[in-house]
């Protein structure tokens, strides 16, 4: 039995909420209800009241009551998923900003990191994909929120079109399997590298390659949103918003991953990891002058390839291969060569995903000669679909479904 935390607000499918508030509790759930000011408009706290026997939280500042409980702080803390259905296109904005101007959008603000929060839009179709409205969508999706799109169907305000919510039923559904999942993932550490190494030719120039490290810190929203644990190790230039060890070259990288293999499920080898680094390093800036200037590079070790050799039976190795040709030769290749369970392989001469980009596009190699094709997509959409792979692998290497 889990609880779960439902905002309400203020749109026309609030009427479909006491339904999602009753199954969940035929799921066994507990379920306490935020409501907005506007969404007291469309349905009366007394509905919801009844029907989960808990009081509904509308505002933080009361008056006459005991001050013992600061309800934005404690609600959150109390949740172990956070589903605002209906969520309006006014909400939605605030949330995007960090906007706390009500009990529900303050709770947003101090839910833990831990603690899902899932997003389920719901309004006329003009707003619905008015450019502001997809703009903040967008900026929740960055902040790792899950957004439930909304279906295509009449609205009440005579369209038809998309903007309608989702039937109760199917968003209980999912409230569920995200809650059972993150009982999973509890179990499960995760160790994932990121970003693109540097090789240094002095102590201010270097050779690196274009990957910003975003791939790798999508999984790390997409385990943390699941409620696992990560250890992220990546070079220091990531902006990464977790605490991460820092590697910044392939030997580095090798010597941390090897530092931490031991104690992981699954390693998500998201970081591009420089293939050959300078022979000779200058410990002076090179001065500049008017000769040729010429730079000798050795290979760098291979990570996977040499973890390979230690690799526990349970363990679940998952590597990516950035190819400009022969895709599929190459990241077969790699699966067999460094004894990977799947390789994620994407094509980086197309300029409208991959590298820095926001979206990828990729094939996924499985051991068992399985291959997935995910079209293109969010990086944080693609991180959460090779989760689902990873770990279900896992499950079935360690004997329970
Ligand atoms: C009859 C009526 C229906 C509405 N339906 C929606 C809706 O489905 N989705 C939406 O985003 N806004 C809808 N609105 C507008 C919101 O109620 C309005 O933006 C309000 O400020 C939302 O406040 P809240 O986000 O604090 O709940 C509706 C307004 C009215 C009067």
């Amino acid at each position: 039995m889990s609880n779960v935390l439902i905002g309400v607000t203020g749109g026309i499918a609030c009427y479909k909420i006491p339904s999602l508030c009753r199954r969940l509790l035929d799921k066994g759930h507990s379920v306490r209800v935020i409501m907005t000011e506007a969404a007291t408009k469309f349905i009366t706290p007394l509905t919801f009241e009844s029907l989960t026997h808990e009081r509904v939280y509308i505002d933080d500042f009361r008056e006459g009551e005991e001050p013992d409980n600061i309800y934005h702080i404690d609600l959150v803390k109390w949740a172990d998923v956070f589903v605002i259905a209906p969520a309006t296109a006014n909400t939605i904005a605030k949330i995007s900003y960090g906007i706390a101007d009500n009990l529900l959008t303050s709770s947003v603000l101090a839910k833990p990191d831990d603690v899902p929060l899932i997003v389920v839009p719901s309004m006329n179709t003009v707003m619905y994909e008015s450019r502001q409205n997809q703009n903040n969508l967008a900026g929740l999706y960055e902040l790792g929120y899950e957004i439930v799109d909304p279906v295509i169907g009449n609205l009440a305000c005579k369209d038809v079109g998309i903007g309608k919510m989702p039937e109760p039923e199917d968003l209980a559904d999912l409230v569920d399997s995200r809650l059972k999942s993150r009982e999973e993932y509890k179990n499960i550490n995760f160790l994932i590298t990121a970003g693109g190494t540097k090789e240094y030719i002095d102590p201010v120039r270097f050779i690196s390659n274009k990957s910003s490290g975003k791939m790798g810190l999508a999984f790390c929203d997409s385990v943390k949103k699941r409620g696992g644990s990560f250890r992220l190790i990546c070079p220091s230039s990531v902006e990464a918003h977790y605490p991460a060890v820092f590697a910044d070259t392939a030997g580095d990288m090798l010597a941390r991953v090897n530092d931490f293999i031991s104690e992981c499920d699954i390693l998500i080898m998201a970081a591009a990891v420089a293939d050959y680094k300078p022979k000779k390093y200058f410990s002076s800036k090179i001065k500049k002058n008017n000769g040729h200037m010429c730079v000798d590079l050795e290979k760098n070790p291979d990570i996977l390839q040499e973890i390979s050799g230690y690799k526990r039976k349970n363990q679940v190795f998952v590597g990516f291969a950035a190819e400009s040709d022969n895709l599929q030769e190459n990241a077969l290749k790699k699966l067999k060569d460094k004894k990977l369970d799947m390789i994620v392989a994407n094509d980086i001469s197309r300029k409208d995903i991959g590298f820095d980009s926001l979206y990828n596009e990729v094939t996924v190699f499985f051991a068992d000669g399985k291959v997935e094709h995910i079209g293109k997509k969010r990086k944080s959409e693609i991180a959460e679909d090779i989760l689902n792979f990873a770990v279900n692998i896992f499950k079935n290497k360690k004997g329970f479904k």
